[in-house]
């Protein structure tokens, strides 16, 4: 289940030119399957209106007229028990003055007065009006009492200056409402680390031996790790992808490398859902090879077995308490991933079908069987990768009761 579903969030819009990213942000989020109630501010309502936010969240939008209707003293205290997080974005100097002196005078701070849910807050301002000590004063009251504050970011401003005030893009704000609302998740407390991408081995300083790994499962994975409330190490290799937000990334290139990175680690669990290379170039050549020296003869030696490394640290000495791994097979799926699953001595394996164009390196989609010590499985029918992700983490937090 994403961590969206069933979720209530209140969206307060501010006034600010941001106001219109916020229409993103709440079609994002009522997409993904949250209810989303938004309130405006007076200066919300002048850069956008409540009529945006109803089209794109199915709901209708609130503003300062309703402080004065018949609801108005039920809606406050209602949405401030039922929300399970309140986000302001864009959240403005002025609102974030209130907010640190508690003063309630539009139905946006009094619903923050009343709300017992986290808050989370994206600033959007000038750069003097951020950069100002009332406003620093005030915000860090504001994180001292557990506000979450997101943001601003530097760049171009509204004013035409240059400075630090934009709000954050909704894809990030996104990625900070899945850590709020995950907190108290499956993982929380835990830490994992999960391996994605595939590796690259190079023979000269132009080319290179990879695979088409595209590290889209190892970002799901990490993702369904934060939502669980994880802290998350990601060790990747080389992709396309925008990590997750609040994984710490750590990039790698080659096999050597990734084991490096996986040895200089310690968490409850390790998923590796890398490619990692079994075999490289013998030696790297220091200069490119040149075609006029014709094709050229590259020995191959065996590349690290990240997994075999760290099973064979012993049990008493084991950096993860589980350890899961993935088996990309073209044929013999079970038999195969039964194979690894023994010898590289897993917590359990998710044996990847690579047979259909539809599941395994590089598409959205996957087809897995998940295969345990005991003998037991379960079989995953081609589904989307973080649906296999959230699956993943299930058995993973299980294993770490
Ligand atoms: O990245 P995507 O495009 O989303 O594709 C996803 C995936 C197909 C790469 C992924 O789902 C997957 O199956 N990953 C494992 C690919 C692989 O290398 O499988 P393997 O059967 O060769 O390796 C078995 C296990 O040993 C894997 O967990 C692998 O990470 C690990 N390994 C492999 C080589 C090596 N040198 N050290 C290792 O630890």
């Amino acid at each position: 289940m994403s961590v969206f579903s069933g979720k209530h969030i209140l969206l307060g819009v501010t006034g600010s030119i941001a106001g219109y990213k916020s229409a993103d942000l709440a079609s994002k989020l009522a997409q993904a399957g949250a209810q989303v109630d938004v309130i405006l501010t007076g200066a919300g309502e002048k850069f956008v209106t409540p009529l945006t936010f109803q089209s794109v969240t199915g709901r209708r939008a609130y503003t300062d007229q309703d402080l004065w209707g018949n609801e108005a003293h039920v809606l406050h205290v209602s949405f401030g028990k039922t929300a399970d997080l309140f986000v302001i974005a864009p959240c403005t100097a002025d609102t974030i003055a209130k907010l640190a002196h508690g003063l309630a005078d539009n139905l946006l701070t009094v619903t923050a007065l009343a709300a017992t849910c986290p808050l989370l807050i994206a600033p959007a301002m000038d750069g003097g009006m951020f950069d100002h000590p009332a406003t620093q004063e005030n915000l860090s009251k504001l994180r001292e009492r557990g506000v979450i504050v997101v943001g601003p970011a530097e760049g171009h401003l509204a004013s035409g200056l240059k400075g630090t005030g934009r709000m954050i893009e909704p894809a990030e704000i996104l990625g900070h409402i899945r850590i709020a609302l995950g907190k108290k998740g499956i993982l929380a407390g835990k830490k994992v680390l999960v391996t994605a991408g595939g590796t690259q081995e190079a023979l000269d300083p132009v080319r290179v031996i990879t695979n088409h790994s595209s590290g889209k499962q190892g970002y799901a994975l990490a993702q369904a790790a934060l939502d669980s409330g994880a802290d998350v190490c990601l060790i990747t290799a080389p992709t396309a992808l925008t990590p997750p937000v609040g994984a710490r990334l750590v990039k790698v290139n080659s096999a050597q490398e990734m084991l490096n990175a996986v040895l200089a680690e310690q968490a409850d669990a390790l998923i590796m859902a890398a490619a990692a290379a079994d075999f490289r170039p013998k030696t790297m050549a220091t200069d490119k090879m040149k075609k006029r020296d014709g094709v050229p003869q590259i020995e191959l030696e065996a590349a690290p077995d990240i997994l075999k490394t760290v099973a064979g640290s012993g049990s008493g000495a084991k950096r993860f308490r589980v350890v899961v791994g993935f088996a990309a097979e073209s044929r013999d799926l079970l038999e195969n991933a039964a194979e690894k699953l023994q010898s590289k001595q897993l917590d359990f394996i998710a044996a990847n079908d690579i047979s259909a164009k539809d599941a395994g390196f590089a598409v959205d989609t996957n087809r897995v069987t998940l295969l345990f010590p005991d003998g037991t499985k379960e079989v995953l029918p081609l589904t989307g990768k973080e649906k296999v992700a959230e699956k993943i983490i299930e058995h993973t937090s299980r294993l770490l009761e």
